[in-house]
């Protein structure tokens, strides 16, 4: 076990059964798919591959099963070098994601979750003591909410929080992110959630999100990039121009990114930049932790800063 983590990730782990297929069947048609691969995946997991690849220490809590999947899901964690000494082995199945990736790079994810089910808030909080010594905690959203709260309850460093997918958590704990990160469909759901209402445009959720109460907030906007703000005007971070191959596990190359640069003590406008760039690296590639950079990787170059009024 690493002693002085910079990161915890507390979150999913699956195995990502990846089919390619020209377009996405409607419901109700069936289509002919043409390879499928058996890939590590899980929101926790990917983000703390992204994480680790870039350089940061990171400590893994989350759990997967005993069944074959295991192995494949911990492959790339532990080549990264993530710290799984706070992983659970729960009898039964690993998470399992089937993702269905089309010819324009585009997917849809539907996750059994497995072991992630049995996280409970009792097992996170016996790695509380690892937890309170991270500099930043990242949680997302395909844990029950009591294992998201007690890692939140238990951070005394940086939270940052992906609702995703979005999920009732107990106020108290997601109003503790710093930033919250959510695409643009998160953002509205999260502020209804809240009680925020609704707003009309990405910059008006962003602030409406600021006005529940978080002190930061980042939204993705994938191929047009991001929106940041930590109270003061919203800024945009234009994306490079790339071809997308395959964009499963972007928004989590992201987040480990972003974590990366916080746990260093960027600050937050320049840690969604590099973020940004990271993202979309990984779309590029195909699959979620192999599409995930080092620091030797070179990045797709960021547009330079202009102010963006249309987003
Ligand atoms: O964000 C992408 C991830 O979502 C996949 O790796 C899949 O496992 C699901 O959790």
């Amino acid at each position: 076990m690493s002693t002085t983590p910079g990161i915890v990730v507390v979150g999913s782990v699956n195995a990502d059964l990846v089919v390619t297929l020209e377009r996405h069947p409607r419901p109700g048609e069936t289509v002919l798919g043409r390879t499928m691969t058996v890939l590590p995946g899980g929101k926790g997991a990917n983000q703390a591959v992204a994480a680790a690849r870039l350089g940061a220490g990171v400590v893994l809590v989350g759990a997967v099963g005993t069944d074959a999947y295991a192995d494949t899901a911990l492959s790339a964690l532990t080549e990264a070098g993530v710290d799984l000494g706070a992983l659970r082995r729960i009898g039964g199945s690993t998470g399992i994601a089937v993702v269905e990736v089309s010819d324009d790079g585009e997917n849809t994810i539907v996750v059994l979750p497995g072991a992630n089910a049995h996280m409970t808030p009792e097992l996170v909080a016996a790695s509380a003591a690892v937890i309170g010594g991270a500099a930043v905690v990242v949680v997302q959203g395909e844990l029950p909410a009591g294992a998201t709260e007690a890692a939140v309850r238990a951070a005394s460093g940086r939270v940052i929080v992906n609702l995703a997918p979005v999920g009732p958590v107990d106020p108290e704990a997601l109003l503790r992110a710093d930033p919250l990160v959510v695409n643009e469909h998160e953002g509205a759901l999260v502020l209804a959630q809240l009680g925020g209402g609704e707003a009309s445009g990405h910059r008006a959720v962003v602030e409406a999100l600021l006005g529940c109460g978080f002190a930061s907030v980042v939204m993705t906007l994938g191929a047009a990039g991001a929106l940041v703000s930590d109270g003061g005007p919203v800024l945009a971070v234009a994306a490079p121009r790339v071809d997308p191959v395959d964009t499963t596990g972007a928004g989590d190359a992201f987040v480990g990114a972003l974590a990366a640069r916080l746990a260093d003590g960027d600050p937050l406008a320049d840690a969604v930049r590099f973020a940004v760039q990271v993202g979309s690296y990984a779309v590029r590639h195909a699959g979620a932790q192999p599409s995930y950079p080092t620091l030797d990787d070179g990045l797709p170059a960021l547009p330079a800063d202009v102010p963006r009024h249309d987003l």
